[in-house]
């Protein structure tokens, strides 16, 4: 096995991650559906992009009520992707060329279709299979849910279970759909099964998790209200998040860093496995709990895809965040877009550049040839920042969010539980196109339909197309990637601002390297002769707005 990032233990700290939307990757089978066959054959793609490891979305049986995101079963692969035996293969090829691999982890919630919860409605209110999850007896005459939290797919957080013999019965818990239900963790043997768990998956060589929504596996003593306005904050999508009230009952509740503490200790006992969380609890330093000696060792830094193309509030974010993480002794993770947010390209083109909340598609129109300029700046940025950077797939091939999705398309619970009103992130999972000039655009073998359909724009975007041209954004992530393996520059994690005007990020990290970018309205001086790599030519001014360049010191 030959790694190319870092040698020796930690070899995730200053990865590069690349996020597998499996469903959306490519299809090996010709059903419209990504699978392992279909990653498998291009992970020569990944190595030639040059990522260290690959974090591929869940794998999983499921029967898809959010987009595998719902479990059924944790020691298997869902059909629909292939085999064990084909993950097996999936890990060894990967590390045979250089690439590790982390699964998805999904323990705040099951499907309804896990046996625990089939087992669970079966056997009826005060059973220990019950105790595995969040029953509870309804509010009045019990026809009322136990609480007032609500679903992050809109509507309550509640549904009433049908008892054996047809009555209706206590309420479950489901922070997400009605098929999530949530999982006790203050339940013993819960524990002990994810332990178990991820011990399976270690033993199969798997090289970490991402750790779906951990902020959420611990809930407040009691489950209290949280105090939702009678006034309408009950509305779609408007659930209180944790940096709105002083300690929220069901998100970033201390008694979670307990339970991680445990997973630690499964990951060191197998050896240098990475767990990275997904943690979207509001301020760097609440997100850096997560990590440090004993916790975890990788966060998501989700306030830094959530801010403006703006270059003060990307600097505040990027102090703020080395601060926290340096304090915790743990890398940041840098991030631009992923499976849950409107995709860059299309936001960086709007006026309004920040993602807008989780399912954030808003028809707001958008300039792609201003998006694409900044998308092509801001992977430079993210890839020069001290710490690990996560890819999003297709983000490297500038594509954009696909807004105009028919409405029998779509599938994410969140349109439908909405009532068509909240159209969801199927935009930013359309599935990748790889070459030819009309869909599947080698997703899948000719004459097979992708499960969504593919805009016939992105005939310019294949990797196909890209491939030989020196100008396409393609070619920019494997130079930048290539730069950051090699060039001396980017030795070691130090970091410090340079001066430069207003409107413009200058620092360097390493050894002399340099990376500015440039978010204001005029050109920066910058020197041709240090420039190492720039997202647009330099002008006579130097570099033009909404663009950036590595450069090593002046000599
Ligand atoms: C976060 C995942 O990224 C998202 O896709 C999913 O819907 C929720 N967690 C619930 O599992």
């Amino acid at each position: 096995m030959t790694f190319r990032g870092r040698r020796g233990g930690e070899w995730w700290r200053r990865a590069v991650l690349y996020e597998v939307y499996l469903r959306s990757f490519a299809d090996g089978d010709g059903d419209g559906v990504g699978d392992l066959a279909g990653l498998r054959a291009r992970l020569p793609y990944l190595r030639e992009l040059g990522v260290d490891a690959v974090w591929i979305t869940p794998w999983y049986p499921s029967p898809f009520a959010d987009g595998g995101y719902d479990v059924a079963d944790y020691r298997d692969i869902d059909p629909v992707f292939g085999t064990l035996a084909a993950a097996d293969a999936l890990v060894a090829e990967a590390h045979a060329l250089g690439i590790r691999v982390l699964a998805d982890i999904v323990p705040n919630h099951t499907s309804a279709a896990h046996p625990w919860f089939v087992e669970a409605l079966a056997a009826g209110p005060g059973s220990p299979a019950r105790g595995r999850y969040l029953f509870r007896d309804g509010r009045g005459n019990g026809s009322l849910p136990p609480n007032d939290w609500r679903s992050a797919f809109g509507g309550p957080a509640w549904t009433r279970a049908t008892e054996a013999d047809g009555s209706p019965g206590q309420w479950y818990l489901h922070l997400f759909a009605p098929e999530q239900p949530d999982l006790d963790w203050a339940n013993r043997e819960v524990r002990e099964e994810f332990a178990s768990i991820l011990g399976f998956w270690f033993d199969r060589g798997i090289d970490g998790f991402r750790i779906d929504v951990a902020h959420a596996l611990a809930k407040a003593r009691g489950l209290p209200d949280l105090g939702y306005p009678a006034d309408g904050r009950s509305a779609w999508g408007a659930m209180i998040q944790p940096w709105e009230v002083e300690s929220h009952p069901h998100w970033d509740v201390d008694d979670v860093h307990e339970i991680f503490q445990g997973w630690r200790a499964v990951a060191d006992a197998h050896g240098d496995r990475l767990l990275l969380a997904e943690a979207i609890v509001g301020v760097p330093e609440r997100i850096a709990r997560y990590v440090g000696p004993g916790r975890l060792q990788a966060a998501f830094g989700f306030p830094f895809m959530h801010s403006r193309w703006d270059a003060r509030e990307l600097r505040s974010v990027i102090d703020e965040t080395l601060a926290a993480f340096g304090a915790a002794g743990a890398p940041p993770v840098w991030l631009l877009s992923s499976h849950d947010e409107t995709r860059h390209v299309t936001r960086f083109g709007r006026s309004e550049t920040a993602v807008l909340g989780l399912f954030g598609e808003t028809g707001e129109p958008t300039d792609l040839a201003l998006g694409t300029r900044r998308a092509r700046a801001a992977a430079l940025l993210v890839l020069a920042l001290p710490g690990i950077a996560c890819l999003y797939q297709g983000e490297e091939l500038g594509l954009g969010e696909v807004e105009d999705l028919p409405p029998e398309a779509r599938r994410d619970p969140a349109w439908r539980r909405s009532g068509g009103t909240v159209r969801g992130r199927d935009g930013c999972r359309v599935p990748l196109p790889w070459s030819g000039a009309e869909p599947p655009f080698g997703f899948g073998p000719p004459g097979s339909t992708p499960w969504l359909p593919q805009p016939a724009a992105w005939r310019g975007l294949t990797v196909e197309a890209q491939d030989g041209d020196p100008g396409s954004l393609l070619a920019l992530y494997r130079r930048a990637l290539r730069l950051r393996r090699s060039h001396e520059g980017f030795a070691g994690e130090s970091f410090r601002w340079l001066d430069a005007p207003a409107g413009v990020l200058h620092f360097e990290r390493g050894r002399g390297l340099r990376c500015a970018v440039n978010l204001g309205g005029r050109p920066f001086e910058l020197r041709q002769g240090d420039v190492l790599l720039a997202s647009a030519e330099l002008g006579p001014g130097g570099l033009p707005p909404d663009a950036a360049a590595y450069s090593t010191v002046p000599s």
